[in-house]
C-alpha cells in the first residue's frame, strides 16, 4: 500500500520474539477480553498488551485499544473511530439507538496491527476512503453511508505484524470474511488502538469495559485474572 500523508502501512512493526509473545497472549477467542480498554499516559503498562503498545508508540499521550476477531458472518460497515464506548453506554442508558451528537469525540489517530490471520481467509480486507473525513451531523456507525462511486479505496490485505496507520477520522470498513471452510474455527484477529490528548468519559472512571447496547448496561470489567 503506498503511503500517503495521514495514512500509514508498515511490516513487521514487532521483533518476531515479541510478536509471538503477543499473539499467544492475544489467543483468537476475543471475547475473552473486554471490549474497550484504556491507558492513561501516566500509568505503566499492566498487561503483556499494554506493553506491546508502548513499545510501538511510546507514553506521550493516553491510549484507548481494543481486539476484534469479525468472523465469518457481518462485515463491519463504514464507521469512523470515535469515542465508540460513551456512545454505546448513552444508547444503553436512554433505551434507543439513538446516538448523541455530543459524544462525537475523536481520539488523534488510529492503529490496527493485525495479530492472527487464518492463511485460508478470504475477504476480511480493510477498506480506507482516505479522502472522506466524517460528515458532521452523521452518525459515527453510519449504516447508511455510500460512498460516491468516485471516492478514492484503499484496499489492505491483512498480514500478520503488520499495522495500519491514521490520524483522520476517515471512513473505513471490512469485507466480508468468507469461511471457505465450514469446520474450522476461523480467525481473523486485530488489536487497534487509538492516542488520545485527553481522556474521554467513561474512562476517566474506569478502565475496562463490556459492549453496552440496548438492553446490555455498560458494565466496569476486570482485565481477566492471570492475564
Ligand atoms: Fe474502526
Amino acid at each position: 500500500m503506498e503511503d500517503l500523508e495521514h495514512i500509514k502501512y508498515a511490516k513487521n512493526v514487532l521483533s518476531q520474539r515479541d510478536f509471538e509473545e503477543l499473539q499467544e497472549y492475544i489467543g483468537d477467542d476475543v471475547d475473552y477480553w473486554p471490549s474497550y480498554n484504556f491507558k492513561p499516559k501516566d500509568v505503566p503498562p499492566r498487561n503483556k498488551i499494554e506493553k506491546a503498545i508502548v513499545k510501538l508508540i511510546g507514553q506521550d499521550n493516553h491510549v484507548e485499544y481494543w481486539i476484534r476477531n469479525p468472523r465469518g458472518q457481518e462485515p463491519t460497515l463504514w464507521h469512523v473511530d470515535a469515542n465508540e464506548l460513551f456512545m454505546k453506554k448513552y444508547i444503553s442508558e436512554n433505551d434507543s439507538p439513538e446516538e448523541p451528537q455530543f459524544a462525537r469525540q475523536f481520539p488523534l489517530n488510529t492503529h490496527i496491527l493485525y495479530i492472527s490471520v487464518d492463511p485460508k481467509m478470504e475477504g476480511g480486507e480493510l477498506l480506507i476512503l482516505p479522502n472522506n473525513t466524517y460528515v458532521e451531523g452523521r452518525p459515527i456507525n453510519d449504516t447508511n453511508y455510500q460512498p460516491m462511486d468516485s471516492s478514492r479505496m484503499l484496499i489492505v490485505k491483512p498480514k500478520e505484524n503488520h499495522l495500519v496507520f491514521f490520524n483522520k477520522p476517515i471512513y473505513h470498513a471490512t469485507n466480508e470474511y468468507k469461511n471457505i471452510d465450514p469446520l474450522r474455527r476461523d480467525f481473523r484477529v486485530s488489536l487497534m488502538f487509538s492516542s488520545w490528548d485527553y481522556i474521554p468519559k467513561p474512562y476517566d472512571e474506569w478502565h475496562h469495559w463490556n459492549n453496552p447496547w440496548v438492553g446490555i448496561p455498560a458494565e466496569q470489567l476486570k482485565w481477566p485474572k492471570g492475564a
